[in-house]
């Protein structure tokens, strides 16, 4: 679609998409690094309590504990678990006239991220690329093809992402937040993308679960594994999980 060309933001995208033909020779510009922690030396000190009663709050143990997963058990996830993951990163929470408010924010409510599955290791799910229906909250069966190690291989061959239980990969409808905001709606696609995967890294946690979010990946091939409509989609983030060896109690109680 000529309009979307016109878009810097998309364009950027677009300029910045990883390809197995040029990966080796991309030219990075040279940026001096600066320190990893901002310091202001003159200014007051105000010391914060590091015992603070929030502490006991549930969420806690899951901010503490989340590290990215690249290891996981052989070990499948349940139906029930992986509804759970796709709730908590995007299903549908609240309606209010003609939105529909989700789990993760979204920059003017209009939700322009698209979640897909390849299911590797899920009970009751036979392997293949599905989509998820959020309206109906459902999938959508894409195909019965073992997706796991094609995604790994579109994902810059990081091959823990064909040991997972299950990849997200989360693509971007741009029409639908930039119709309205233009360029600087590739922030909001960006960000929103953010959210949902902090979500999903969160309740992965809560279940017995690690996660690995993972934007290295050769654009053009994750859109064709995806069978994606060029030029009005593409993938922008993913992310692997499976079962994490030593989580204790971990259950799904929903
Ligand atoms: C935007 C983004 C992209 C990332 N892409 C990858 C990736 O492609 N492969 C990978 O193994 N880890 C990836 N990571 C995970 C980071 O390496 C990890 O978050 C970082 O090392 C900090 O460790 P922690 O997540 O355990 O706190 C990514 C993280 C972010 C936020």
């Amino acid at each position: 679609m000529p309009e979307l060309e016109e878009c810097s933001g998309y364009n950027y995208l677009r300029e910045t998409a990883y390809n197995r033909a040029t990966i080796k020779t991309i030219k990075r510009p040279a940026i001096a690094q600066v320190p990893a922690f901002k310091k202001y030396p003159e200014a007051e000190k105000v010391e914060l309590p590091r015992n603070w009663r929030l502490s006991e709050a549930r969420i806690t143990p899951l901010l503490q504990n989340r590290r990215s997963l690249r290891r996981y058990l052989m070990e499948p996830i349940k139906l029930e678990e992986l509804a759970f993951l796709l709730w908590a990163s995007q299903g549908i929470t609240a309606k209010s006239g003609a939105y529909s408010f989700r789990t993760a924010p979204s920059g003017g409510a209009l939700y322009p991220v698209e979640t897909y599955l390849s299911a590797n290791f899920v009970e009751g799910l036979p392997p293949g690329l599905y989509h998820f229906d959020v309206e109906n909250f459902s999938l959508d069966r894409l195909n019965n093809e073992d997706s796991a190690a094609a995604v790994a291989a579109a994902c810059l061959d990081q091959k823990f992402m064909a040991q997972a239980a299950v990849s997200f990969l989360w693509s971007s409808v741009f029409r639908r937040c930039m119709t309205k905001y233009g360029n600087r709606g590739m922030r909001y696609v960006l960000l929103d993308a953010g959210h949902i995967c902090q979500n999903l890294l969160m309740a992965a946690e809560a279940i017995g679960c690690g996660g690995c979010p993972v934007a290295a990946f050769y654009d053009d091939e994750v859109n064709s594994l995806l069978q994606l409509d060029l030029g009005e989609e593409s993938i922008l983030y993913a992310a692997a999980v499976g079962k994490k060896e030593g989580a204790k109690g971990a259950q799904c109680n929903l």
